[in-house]
């Protein structure tokens, strides 16, 4: 048997079962591996949780759900009042709106638009108000406790850009927006 301790090979010193083992240098791709990894794993996690450039599988999965749902409700971004206003000068966008407002408002708000259950949208008197992106807003989110229904998830924005151009182009009162 060899003397363990001077073992030029680096056999050390125990045996178990009459097993012994070196003690070697380990090899310089093994080192590299283990490091690299150890490097690597450093700037990964600086990466992910610095920047915010790589997404957690389901906060990605969680956005597009979001995504489908606020489509679904028709409340992607209400369109600037400016726009409205310029969709109430097209004749198109016009009576799109008066078909809608025929047939789902004018039993509340009367088809001439002088009011009823609803109030008047005809005159300058307005309680939540009158810009044409108030308007839409109040369209879109209703007045549940007054009885006026929220018809953003009914109709989207689409449909309620329309009426809103209805309804200014039927309301002289209505001040052009500035932007
Ligand atoms: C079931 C009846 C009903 C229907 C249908 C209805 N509304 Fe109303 N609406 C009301 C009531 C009631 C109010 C008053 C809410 C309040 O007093 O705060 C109102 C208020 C409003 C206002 C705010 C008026 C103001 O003075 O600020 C607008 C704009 C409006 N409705 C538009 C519409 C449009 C457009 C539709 C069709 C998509 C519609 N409404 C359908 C009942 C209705």
């Amino acid at each position: 048997m060899n003397t363990p301790d001077h073992d030029p090979e680096g056999l050390r010193p125990h045996s178990y079962d009459g097993i012994q083992e070196y003690d070697k240098r380990l090899p310089n791709w093994w080192l590299f591996t283990l490091y690299g990894a150890i490097i690597f794993s450093i700037g990964y996690w600086a990466y992910f949780h610095w920047t915010g450039h790589i997404q957690d599988g389901w906060v990605r999965v969680q956005g597009q759900i979001d995504a489908l749902k606020l489509a679904a409700a028709g409340n992607s971004a209400a369109p600037e009042g400016r726009k409205l206003w310029e969709m109430s000068r097209e004749p198109e966008v016009v009576a799109a709106g008066e078909k809608t407002f025929m047939s789902t408002c004018a039993a509340c708000h009367g088809a001439d638009l002088k009011g009823g259950i609803g109030q008047n949208l005809s005159d300058a008197s307005w309680v939540h108000g009158g810009t044409p992106s108030e308007i839409y807003t109040t369209i879109t989110q209703g007045v549940l406790d007054k009885g006026m229904p929220s018809w953003g998830p009914l109709l989207g924005a689409q449909r309620i850009s329309e009426l809103v151009a209805f309804v200014i182009s039927k309301n002289p009162t209505i001040a052009e927006p500035s932007e």
